[in-house]
């Protein structure tokens, strides 16, 4: 069975509905008061939090993030809010084997706002996007994207609201098209 570890910098709400789904081996967040690791708590998910500045630099971080992987033999990691750029030493070992979600019809509105930039572009429909990590901003290989619209009745809230939604349907979907197996019933 495919081993998946997900990734997350604060609410959790996709690693939430990832684990309600699917066996997550353990998730990891780069800040030691992140919500996300409250939901693991409850899920009784094993999870794990080290941060960027208690090490001497990047690269330093990401060797104990890849002996946390490799440690737990993950075969898919997932990132999911998680809002760090990925960099060479993390790549070198998981490109090809780590995943993100977008909120956006990428390559429309990459970066760490884009429900927030389609919106101010006034956009009639933005989407979401799961794509492969490379080293690049939101630029990876797409694998599946889908369409929402944005409605004239929308206030931003509403808006997001309607892409989280969006999320939580195709991360499931594309994790099962990955090849990772569902939580039995
Ligand atoms: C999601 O919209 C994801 O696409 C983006 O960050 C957000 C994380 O939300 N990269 P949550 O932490 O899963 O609630």
């Amino acid at each position: 069975m495919k081993k998946i570890a997900v990734f997350a910098s604060g609410n959790g709400s996709n690693f939430q509905v990832l684990a309600e789904q699917f066996p997550v081996e353990f998730v990891f967040s780069d800040h030691h008061d992140a919500y996300v690791l409250k939901r693991a708590e409850k899920l009784g998910v094993k999870s794990y939090s080290f941060e960027l500045k208690d090490f001497a630099d990047k690269a330093a971080y990401e060797t104990a993030l890849v002996q946390l992987l490799d440690q737990h033999q993950i075969d898919l990691v997932v990132l999911a809010g998680y809002m760090k750029i990925v960099a060479r030493t993390l790549l070198d070992k998981y490109e090809g084997r780590m995943i993100n979600i977008h909120p956006a019809y990428l390559p429309e509105f990459p970066g760490a706002h884009g429900i927030e930039d389609a919106w101010a572009a006034g956009v009639k429909e933005s989407g979401v996007t799961i794509h492969w990590v490379d080293s690049g901003i939101d630029s990876g290989q797409i694998i599946r994207q889908k369409r929402v619209p944005r409605l004239a009745t929308d206030s931003l809230a509403t808006f997001e609201e309607r892409i989280h939604q969006m999320e939580y349907a195709l991360y499931p979907e594309v994790l099962e098209s990955l090849g990772i197996e569902r939580l039995a019933k």
